[in-house]
Order: C-alpha cells, then sequence, then structure tokens
C-alpha cells in the first residue's frame, strides 16, 4: 500500500503533483482564463458584498492560511486576518454577514477550528470550509465547501494536503478576483497557467531535490537545533519546514521572517546552527540576500535554496539546492518540496518513525 515507498509520508510527498491537479482539474480552464467553484456556497452578489475574510485553521493548514492572506490581498484587495483556531475561539471576534470565515482543514474534524467556524457562524457569518475529507463535519456544517482532492493521507505529518491546500486558495483568490473584477482577464489567463504549470514543475524537479537533500543530510542529520527563514510568501514555508522537521524528527526547530531575525533570533547563530534559507529571485531577492549574509558573517551553516542560475548563492556557501524559476506567486508551492524532504530524510536518518511520531495523531478531535 505504500507502493513501494518506505514510508506513507515520502510516498505522500511524491504524490503533490497528482494531488494539485485533481485539485485544479475541472476548476480551471487556463487557456480561456475561466475559473469555476461550483460547490462555494456564495453567488456573485454575496461575493461582491464581502468586506474581510478570517481564515481559521491550526498546524500546517494556520501556513497555509498565511500564504493565502498574501495572495488574496494582492490580488483580491480585501483584508484578511488570520487565526490560529485555538486563539480564534478565545478573542473578540468581530465578525458579521459580510465578513466570510474560511476554515482550513485536511481532516475536517479539528475540534478548534471546528468551534470557530460554529461560533462565526453564530455572528452572522458565512462559513467556507478547505477541506480534504469528503462528508467530514466541517464540510457539513459550512455554507460552502472547496475539496482539495490530495486523496488519504496516511502520515501524520501533512504534506500532500498542504500542497493542494496552497492550490485551493490559489483558485479561490483567481475565483474572486474575477467575480469582483480586480484581475485583469489577462493576469487571470497568465497565473492560471502558473498554477496549472506547477505541478509539472514539481514531479520534474522531485527526485533531483530528494538526491540533493539526500547528500546534505549526513552533515546536517544530528544538529540540535535548525532555523528556517524566508521573506514575503516563503515566509509561512519557512514556519512549515521548521514545524516538518519538529513533529518528525524531534529536532528543536523554528521558522522566521528573514526581516525579524535582526530583532532577537540572531543571537542565536554561530558555526553550529544550521539555517535553511528559502531565496527564490523574486521581488524581495535583494532583502532576502542582505539577510543571509548577516547570517554568513555569523558564522550560520547555510542552506540556501534559490533559483538555478543564481550564481551568487555558492559564494555564500557549498550548500546551494537550485528549483527553476516559476511565476513569483507560486514559489510557496515548489520551495515547500526542499523543506519536507529535508525534515523527511533527516527523520529516516535518524530512524524516527516517520509516519506516527510521538505524542501526535493524524486527527486532533481534542482540545
Ligand atoms: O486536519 P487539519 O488540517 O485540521 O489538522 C491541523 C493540524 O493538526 C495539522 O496540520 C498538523 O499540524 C500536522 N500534523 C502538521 O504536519
Amino acid at each position: 500500500e505504500k507502493a513501494g515507498f518506505k514510508h506513507f509520508m515520502l510516498k505522500e510527498i511524491f504524490e503533490q503533483p497528482e494531488a494539485i491537479l485533481n485539485t485544479v482539474k475541472g476548476r480551471i480552464i487556463p487557456d480561456s482564463g475561466q475559473v469555476d467553484l461550483p460547490e462555494i456556497g456564495l453567488d456573485d452578489e454575496t461575493i461582491r458584498g464581502i468586506e474581510r475574510i478570517a481564515l481559521v485553521a491550526c498546524g500546517t493548514s494556520w501556513h497555509a492560511a498565511l500564504v493565502a492572506k498574501y495572495w488574496i490581498e494582492k490580488w483580491v484587495g480585501v483584508p484578511v486576518e488570520v487565526d490560529i483556531a485555538s486563539e480564534f475561539r478565545y478573542r473578540t471576534l468581530l465578525l458579521n454577514d459580510r465578513v466570510l470565515t474560511i476554515s482550513i482543514s485536511q481532516s475536517g474534524e479539528t475540534a478548534d477550528t471546528l468551534a470557530g467556524i460554529r461560533l462565526a457562524s453564530q455572528l452572522g457569518s458565512r462559513i467556507l470550509t478547505i477541506c480534504n475529507v469528503v462528508g467530514s463535519t466541517m464540510t457539513r456544517e459550512a455554507d460552502g465547501v472547496i475539496y482539495t482532492h490530495a486523496g488519504p493521507e496516511i502520515g501524520v505529518a501533512s504534506t500532500k494536503a498542504f500542497t493542494s491546500q496552497l492550490a485551493a486558495l490559489f483558485l479561490l483568490t483567481l475565483y474572486l478576483g474575477k467575480v469582483r473584477e480586480t484581475i485583469e482577464p489577462e493576469t487571470l489567463r497568465e497565473l492560471g497557467h502558473a498554477l496549472v504549470g506547477i505541478a509539472g514543475v514539481i514531479e520534474e524537479e522531485l527526485p533531483t531535490i530528494r538526491s540533493q537533500i539526500q547528500e546534505l543530510i549526513e552533515r546536517y542529520y544530528d544538529s540540535r537545533d535548525f532555523l528556517f527563514v524566508g521573506r514575503g510568501l516563503n515566509f509561512p514555508i519557512a514556519l512549515e519546514g521548521a514545524l516538518k522537521l519538529k513533529e518528525i524528527s524531534y529536532i528543536h526547530a523554528e521558522g522566521y521572517a528573514s526581516g525579524e531575525l535582526k530583532h532577537g533570533p540572531i543571537a542565536l547563530i554561530d558555526k553550529d546552527m544550521p539555517v535553511m534559507a528559502l531565496v527564490p529571485r523574486d521581488g524581495v531577492y535583494q532583502k532576502s540576500i542582505s539577510n543571509v549574509e548577516e547570517i554568513k558573517a555569523r558564522q550560520g551553516r547555510l542552506v540556501l535554496i534559490g533559483t538555478r542560475g543564481d550564481e551568487h548563492l555558492p559564494t555564500l556557501t557549498d550548500d546551494v539546492l537550485y528549483l527553476p524559476r516559476v511565476h513569483d506567486e507560486l514559489n510557496p508551492l515548489l520551495y515547500t518540496i526542499p523543506a519536507q524532504l529535508l525534515a523527511y530524510e533527516i527523520a529516516n536518518r535518524r530512524g524516527c518513525d516517520v509516519d506516527q511520531p510521538r505524542n501526535l495523531a493524524k486527527s486532533v478531535t481534542v482540545e
């Protein structure tokens, strides 16, 4: 049932191209710029009336929400707030019928997320859920659903569900932008193409990324700590890399926004501190590189993930992993792959129970 893979997690990492394609299939026709989300449960007039969006989720699904905030605010122009469900539930919520609440959950059963949407619904907010499990509690209680079609995810560490959530959230961004006319038809086509194309890029790169990570890990698997840094759309991916590593390898790991290092965490950097930095050639590249230079100046052990052809990177460290250039907006899907594989290979090398890490359950139905 693991189809020749040693662990479900590895199998699920390799299933990501298919999971992403299944999630976008039938919902987007890139050539015509057509995006359709029939199960969304919101008519065009309601969509045009949305004044704010509240995203609620836990763990990895919360990281997907953080990426979506960047996308929706940029392309749809609606303010987005993002909450961890266990915080959302217990703070003062300013919601009403012009706020759309969106829960993001692989299982559709996470207790805090479920409680969050119940509260939001009582306050008059419309509820949309992005979910992977057909018929789960969350999908039954929401006004609308966008299913991620990732297929069953067995490994406790979420992988293909996450990249499928990103695909679904990008689709949602395009759909909202189409209805509210904040995205030009030409741009809609371009972004649609980029979304559909990312599955093929990941498919092609996966084996190379894995073998490059395997070459690295002998030098990193016995680290005590690990930092992940990124900016903009890749900041949540740094958080995701750190979560993956700590949950399956039990190495202490933190993710930071690169620009935040100088406000404290840089004090941790010395010759024993590994730092994976996500530095694609995007709009914040120069800023990211100057942060990386600060890490280098303090002898941090840098692993750089950047754009193929970027000749500056090997001047900063020997451990450079290149990814192809894709549309900047889709970088989070691509840059997740090396972070997942780093966590997987390190946990495997340390002999950890990758699919069933200690103290964790696949579906967190307790509060
Ligand atoms: O089923 P959900 O997406 O609601 O689950 C949320 C978190 O429990 C989940 O993402 C958790 O953080 C994963 N184990 C991370 O890999």
